[in-house]
């Protein structure tokens, strides 16, 4: 069967447009700042759907994993310590081009370096203590995903 122009068009459309996936962590400093009701309000204005949402607390052996890639970088242990510290939020988020989107609306690593209205500038203290965490890349954003939910968490 051929395709009309419109149908067509509409395909083109859905392949820019994919819906795609991201993780998110609201990290122990925003947490125990009594900040992840705000920062769950401005994930949802953006437009993400909250597929999955869990409150955790890391063990140094699940920080370390998570972070493997940054592994033998010299602020390895003082990521680790941080994000054991306290309690966490775990998210799992929803909408066209989620690892950009999260991205531009947590803001630059380094807070002092962060757009005004963003996460990071509005609740991050320093490069080491940065509010919330979002995956980088696709090939990040699975395995990201995969460490806190499994396939049927987000079916
Ligand atoms: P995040 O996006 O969670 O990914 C790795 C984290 O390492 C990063 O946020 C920072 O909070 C933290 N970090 C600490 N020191 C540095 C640094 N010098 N350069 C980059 N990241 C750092």
């Amino acid at each position: 069967m051929r395709h009309s122009g419109r149908d067509r068009r509409k395909g083109e459309e859905q392949t820019m447009n994919q819906l795609e996936r991201t993780l998110a962590i609201i990290k122990p400093d925003s947490f125990a700042g009594g900040h992840t009701g705000e920062i769950l309000a401005m994930i949802e204005a953006a437009g993400f759907r909250i597929l999955g949402m869990r409150m955790t607390r890391l063990s140094k052996a699940q920080a370390q994993g998570f972070y493997d890639v940054h592994r033998g970088k010299p602020f390895f242990a003082g990521l680790v310590e941080f994000m054991t510290e306290g309690p966490v939020v775990v998210l799992a988020l929803e909408r066209e081009n989620a690892i950009k989107a999260w991205r531009d609306l947590m803001g630059a690593t380094n807070p002092a370096g962060a757009a005004e209205g963003t996460i990071r500038k509005k609740f991050g203290t320093a490069i080491d203590r940065n509010a919330v965490h979002g995956s980088d890349a696709p090939e990040t954003a699975a395995y990201e995903l995969g460490f806190f939910f499994s396939g049927a968490d987000l079916a």
